[in-house]
């Protein structure tokens, strides 16, 4: 009989790394699918299913406005425990760190299923940066049956938490899906807004940690740096966190050469950094992509648990101090030496055959576990 494998995720990063595995769960005998998506986002998760064509079999549509953890984690406990309730699986899969991982990883354990967590073994060791997601992934860790690590580093962490079975290092799925996105046409009006003679800096800043001050301390170095460079265009898609919406619109908002956007689909923000002359941001999964893409990363926190990049010379923590943000992005547009240093494409996280292996590991599994 096919192994019923449910495949939950909610939020945009999560589908984007969940979709190439999803698809190729389906095209491979022997296993049948099924996509619970939390709806933990609405809008930015909608763009994802809609470009990677995936049909949600369950959708338990959580999102509320400006919702919070406590809420958040209550609904979707809820929610996953009436997914339970009404069938069987033979393992289900999270992603990450998010609560929909964490909770979704929860509620399998409740219903006593095999957990398999993709991108599993991140690790700051801060359990408050990122917030909530470092403790997130540790939690799902703890309870996981399978660990897709996607780097040897990421494993170690693991086996150094006394996890010794079952870690595989298979590479980020988010590797994979660029595979699909950088593919598909590049049609956004907005490259043609962009002037052809300016430098372009992608930026995108969303994390907890850094709601507040950290965030007006980068614009207020976003402004002084449009200002002293007409070179120089920052393209920052906001995202629709009211919280967000209002510290960007109150820092930013009518700087010449700021373009503030709306999300972008994903296969739009690829094409815009695959032609941007560098990135700043606080994303992880933007981390992952960029050193792909040989353009440098000025993450804005103080600490990443994607040091690979890092060791790699791609990526380099700037944090959210105002002057060190502006140093960073200085010596990047002034010194070529040290630009060219950090712009080689590197790609630490994979070679985009993660999902091909993780359901080869698996089959594996259900093969050894005599099932
Ligand atoms: C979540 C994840 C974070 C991940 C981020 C990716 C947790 C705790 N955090 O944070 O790890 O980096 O997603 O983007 O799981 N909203 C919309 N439309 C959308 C999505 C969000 O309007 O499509 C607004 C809503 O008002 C929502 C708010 O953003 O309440 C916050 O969304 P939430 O998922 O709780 O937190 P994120 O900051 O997006
Ligand atoms: N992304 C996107 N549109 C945007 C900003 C980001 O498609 O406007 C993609 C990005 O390429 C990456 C993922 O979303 O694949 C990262 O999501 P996010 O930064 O929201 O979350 P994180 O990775 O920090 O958890």
């Amino acid at each position: 009989m096919d192994k019923k494998v449910l495949v939950v995720f909610g939020t945009r990063p999560e589908a984007i790394k969940m979709a190439p595995l999803v698809k190729e769960l389906e095209q491979t005998p022997g296993f049948m699918p099924v996509v619970c998506v939390t709806g933990q986002h609405r809008e930015m998760l909608d763009q994802v299913l809609q470009f990677f064509d995936i049909h949600a079999d369950m959708d338990l549509n959580m999102m509320k406005e400006g919702q919070s953890l406590y809420s958040l984690s209550a609904d979707l406990l809820r929610g996953m425990e009436e997914v339970f309730q009404k069938n069987k699986y033979d393992m289900v899969l999270v992603h990450g760190d998010t609560t929909t991982a964490f909770i979704g990883a929860l509620a399998a354990y409740y219903a006593k299923v095999p957990i398999g967590h993709v991108e599993a073994g991140l690790r700051t060791y801060d359990k408050y940066a990122p917030f909530p997601e470092e403790m997130n992934r540790e939690w799902i860790g703890r309870v996981a049956d399978m660990h897709f690590a996607p780097t040897r580093l990421a494993a170690e962490h693991l086996m150094k938490e006394n996890r010794t079975r079952h870690i595989y290092v298979t590479g980020n799925t988010g590797i994979d899906a660029m595979k699909w996105t950088l593919s598909a046409p590049f049609t956004h009006p907005l490259q043609h807004k962009l002037r052809k003679d300016t430098r372009w800096i992608l930026m995108t800043m969303h994390r907890r940690e850094n709601w507040g001050e950290p965030m007006s301390h980068v614009f207020q170095a976003i402004k002084q740096l449009i200002r002293e460079n007409p070179d120089i265009e920052v393209i920052y898609p906001v995202h629709p966190n009211p919280a967000i919406q209002k510290a960007v619109s109150d820092g930013l908002a009518g700087e010449d050469r700021v373009h503030l956007t709306a999300p972008l689909d994903v296969v739009d923000l690829h094409h815009i950094m695959k032609r941007s002359y560098m990135v700043l941001t606080d994303s992880g999964g933007i981390q992952e992509e960029a050193p792909s893409l040989g353009k440098p990363v000025l993450v804005l926190r103080d600490k990443t648990e994607r040091p690979e990049g890092v060791i790699a010379g791609t990526l380099k923590c700037v944090g959210t101090d105002t002057r060190a943000v502006v140093k960073g992005i200085k010596e990047l547009l002034f010194d070529p030496r040290a630009y060219a240093a950090m712009a080689k494409a590197a790609n630490p996280f994979g070679d985009g055959t993660a999902s091909a292996q993780i359901v080869s590991a698996i089959r594996n599994y259900f093969d050894a576990s005599g099932e």
